[in-house]
């Protein structure tokens, strides 16, 4: 089998930090959501794996490179818009020919991986499998309906959703999908969807087959889902301690220090990670944070957030939680009079203030 990774399209909904980053790139646990997504198609045992790229293709070639980190080899494939997920299936045809594949969508995390998905699926007579995830918000997602073993429904984002099972940005197919896309036309959002692909294919007689799952799922194209699926992971990660932390500080619970990080007169209070050569004095860092690699961090308290990398945060007065910063942010005080807020934001930025 193959395996084809989505990792195009625009992340608004990510923005600033999509703004030149890609959103696929964003780091959970300081590792980018990306990566996941390629190890879980290594882990059941799929290493050749095509990845759909657009604007920010650059990025992501420099990130996974020729997959050789992974054990993987990596193709890639750029698209030249986001012009909907069966349209990257489409440009796929050459790369996947007659194989069995999994496609994965590049911003979608799943807590137990998909190793017996795919053992059922490389071995079994479906056409298609879909993965379901009970929710309560359907209307947000593609959405299933199911009888039996069958489905005989799908819909995109509906306003009134036939059931509460919303479809993971994780498929598998056989080549019929093909056919299937070349049937379908652009809907209201201007994309080929996927969704009205797999109807064709249920209108056609082809088997779908649904797997609902039960451990977590989460698509981290938003900043709470984003903050939710790090919360997740550090709770399960070892703890390790690869940097210096001095006498005076307290390390509690799972926490990772990565690589050259530095703490110096600080708590570290986990679940929590602390990037490659990054720097925390004087501060407290609280649960479920993600620093990554060459931040600074003096004089302040962080909780719940994301920072991301060659950020600097420096005596801020009240605690920082709940937040996702960027790459190059520098928060400090303002060195002299009058007191007064000196904001230098970039587009899509928001700040909460006390
Ligand atoms: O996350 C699950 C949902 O994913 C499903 O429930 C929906 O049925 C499915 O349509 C999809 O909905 P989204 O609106 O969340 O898809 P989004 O546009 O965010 O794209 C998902 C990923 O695919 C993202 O990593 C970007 C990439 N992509 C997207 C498009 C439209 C591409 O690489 N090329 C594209 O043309």
């Amino acid at each position: 089998m193959k395996g084809l990774i989505l990792s195009g399209g625009k992340g608004t909904r990510l923005r600033p930090l999509t703004v030149t980053g890609a959103k696929q790139l964003v780091p959970v646990a300081n590792k980018p959501v990306l990566f996941y997504a390629i190890e879980d198609l290594v882990e059941a045992g799929i290493t050749d794996i095509g990845i759909v790229i657009g604007d920010t293709g650059d990025q992501i070639r420099a990130a996974v490179g020729d997959g050789s980190q992974f054990g993987a080899r990596i193709t890639y494939i750029p698209q030249e818009a986001p012009l909907g997920l069966a349209h990257g299936v489409k440009i796929a045809e050459e790369f996947l020919g007659r194989d069995r594949f999994v496609l994965f969508l590049g911003d979608n995390f799943i807590r137990d991986g998909i190793v017996p998905l795919v053992e059922e699926f490389r071995n079994g007579q479906a056409n298609c499998q879909i993965l379901l995830y009970r929710v309560p918000n359907p209307e947000a997602f593609g959405v299933a309906d199911v009888r039996g073993n069958r489905v005989i429904r799908v819909v995109e984002k509906p306003k009134d959703p036939p059931s509460d099972l919303a479809i993971i940005g994780i498929y598998m197919f056989d080549h019929n999908v093909f056919d299937a896309i070349r049937q379908i036309r652009p809907s209201a959002r201007g994309e080929l969807e996927i969704t009205d692909t797999i109807q064709v294919l249920i209108d056609q007689g082809f088997t779908v087959v649904p797997k609902i799952i039960t451990g977590w799922w989460i698509d981290t194209g938003k900043h709470a889902d984003m903050l939710e699926a790090n919360r997740l992971i550090l709770e399960t990660q070892e703890p390790a301690m690869l940097g210096t932390v001095d006498d005076t500080s307290q390390i509690l619970g799972r926490v990772v220090i990565q690589r050259g990080a530095e703490i110096r007169n600080s708590v570290i209070r986990g679940p929590a990670i602390i990037g490659e050569e990054t720097q925390i004095i004087d501060s407290y860092v609280g649960p479920f944070s993600s620093i990554y690699h060459h931040c600074f961090i003096q004089g302040s308290e962080i909780e719940h957030s994301i920072i991301l990398e060659h950020s600097k945060i420096i005596d801020v007065p009240h605690r920082i939680e709940e937040s996702l910063i960027g790459r190059y942010v520098e928060i400090s005080r303002s060195p002299i009079k009058p007191r007064a807020y000196k904001l230098w934001l970039g587009d899509f930025s928001k700040v909460g203030i006390l």
